[in-house]
């Protein structure tokens, strides 16, 4: 695991906590700008400042830590300049474009605001108790706050945090995961029920975590105020960035898609482990046509792990090539209900996750569009994420259809009409 960067107490949140601020006084210009990132957007000042600041070099970084720290600092203050003011700009200035294109290209992340820079790799605790990331004190939701943020509000710090702590969580589901690939290597069908039900247990939780969104994120403040600093700028069309964005002195624009939980690499670590497959929305092979019509798995999904750090990315394809669970399982189906049953919780678990998830996005997103549409506010109109008058054209921060796309991914999980059974 720590080849690819992912930590058995920790997943894929990094072993030691972020820092919250680049040491060297050196860039003081970006980390004085994103201490004070809400005042900043909130009076619309943000602009003018950036463009005054000189253009900082990468060199001075020294440590993968720094490079992280580095990279969530500049994502916020890159989003924070295109969508701040009333019109969206579609170039970024080289004092913000230059930095970001080369620490991106060392973290092998694309250069936009990722799930890691917003919520992986931005987060500390409120109080650090003891030192040992093992600790599980140190990780409780009541016990983490943000680094940064574009708001300043609770709820956009509660947004980020609620998925840190499921990251947290899921650290154990991806060791348990493991040890069923092992216990199938080692043709143990006892260790692998037990891993399985306990494999089952743990993606149960993550569902429980994902509905603590509610707590502290007010759906309102959710989409009118936060999201339209998460969106990117592919498809924007109608936000006025229909090419992208020019980084810099490029001829060039730049196409990215905004932040979204599917870049997470626990769920899709879920999928791999479970071999729940994911195919192009619309295009899901049924009984009647089992081949996929079209391009099989290239999707959205897939296009995700371009937004994963790196290692993460090389760790899904490692597991890609090493997942046996479900080969096993059809192995012995006919000799061991006991393992069926086991296996068939994992992929009820995970898809009781799904419809939990498509819960949160009707309160958080459908049911304020349908709002929003009622009342003729525009205070999402800049991001384009809200501009159309029909509710069911919305599109994600990522850039899906939403609705249409989240519950292909939920009936696809442990969805017999793939052949496969
Ligand atoms: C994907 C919305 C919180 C996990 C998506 C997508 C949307 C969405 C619209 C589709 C991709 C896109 O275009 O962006 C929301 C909203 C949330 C929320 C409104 C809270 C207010 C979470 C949290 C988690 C999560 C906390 C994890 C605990 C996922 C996953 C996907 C996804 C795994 C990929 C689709 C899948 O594998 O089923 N989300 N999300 N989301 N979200 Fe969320
Ligand atoms: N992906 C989430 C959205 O579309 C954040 O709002």
């Amino acid at each position: 695991m720590e080849d690819y960067d992912v930590s058995p107490y920790t997943g894929f949140l990094p072993s030691e906590f972020p820092l919250d601020r680049l040491p060297q006084a050196y860039y003081n210009p970006w980390e004085d700008l994103a201490a004070v990132l809400p005042s900043l957007i909130l009076t619309k000042r943000l602009r003018s400042l950036v463009d005054k600041i000189p253009v900082l070099s990468i060199n001075r970084l020294t440590t993968a830590r720094e490079h992280r720290r580095a990279y969530v600092c500049l994502s916020f203050l890159v989003h924070g300049y295109i969508w701040n003011v009333d019109q969206p700009t579609d170039r970024l200035p080289k004092q913000l474009a230059e930095p970001y294109l080369a620490v991106s290209e060392l973290l092998e992340l694309p250069p936009v605001a990722t799930y890691a820079a917003v919520c992986l790799w931005n987060f500390k605790p409120i109080v650090p108790v003891g030192t040992s990331m093992a600790q599980p004190e140190n990780w409780d939701l009541d016990n983490l706050m943000t680094i940064n943020t574009y708001t300043g509000s609770i709820d956009e710090s509660w947004f980020y945090l609620v998925s840190v702590y499921f990251e947290y969580m899921g650290a154990f589901c991806v060791a348990e995961g493991l040890k069923v690939i092992q216990a199938a290597r080692d043709d143990d069908i006892v260790r692998v029920i037990a891993h399985l039900q306990s494999l089952a247990e743990s993606i149960d939780k993550l569902g429980s975590v994902l509905m603590r969104m509610e707590e502290m994120c007010d759906p309102h403040a959710f989409y009118f105020r936060i999201r339209p600093f998460l969106a990117g700028w592919k498809g924007m069309k109608d936000a006025g960035l229909a090419n992208g964005v020019y980084y810099g002195n490029e001829e060039t624009p730049r196409m990215y898609s905004g932040g979204s939980n599917a870049q997470s690499s626990l769920i899709q670590a879920l999928d791999i482990l479970l071999d729940v497959k994911h195919y192009t929305t619309g295009q899901r092979p049924t009984p009647n046509a089992p081949v996929a019509a079209a391009d099989g798995e290239s999707n959205f999904i897939h296009e995700m792990r371009e937004y994963m750090p790196g290692p993460h990315t090389r760790f899904l394809e490692h597991l890609d090539q090493v997942a046996n669970i479900r080969a096993f399982v059809m192995k012995h189906s006919a000799a061991n209900s006991e393992l069926i049953l086991s296996y068939d919780s994992c992929l009820a678990m995970l898809k009781a996750f799904r419809d939990k998830h498509i819960q949160i996005v009707t309160r958080y997103i459908i049911i304020q569009a349908q709002l929003a549409a009622r009342s003729g506010s525009s205070s999402t109109l800049r991001s384009g994420l809200a501009k159309s008058k029909d509710v069911k054209d919305a599109k994600g921060t990522g850039g899906t259809s939403l609705l249409p796309f989240l519950k292909q991914c939920r009936d696809e999980t442990g969805d017999p009409a793939a052949g496969n059974w």
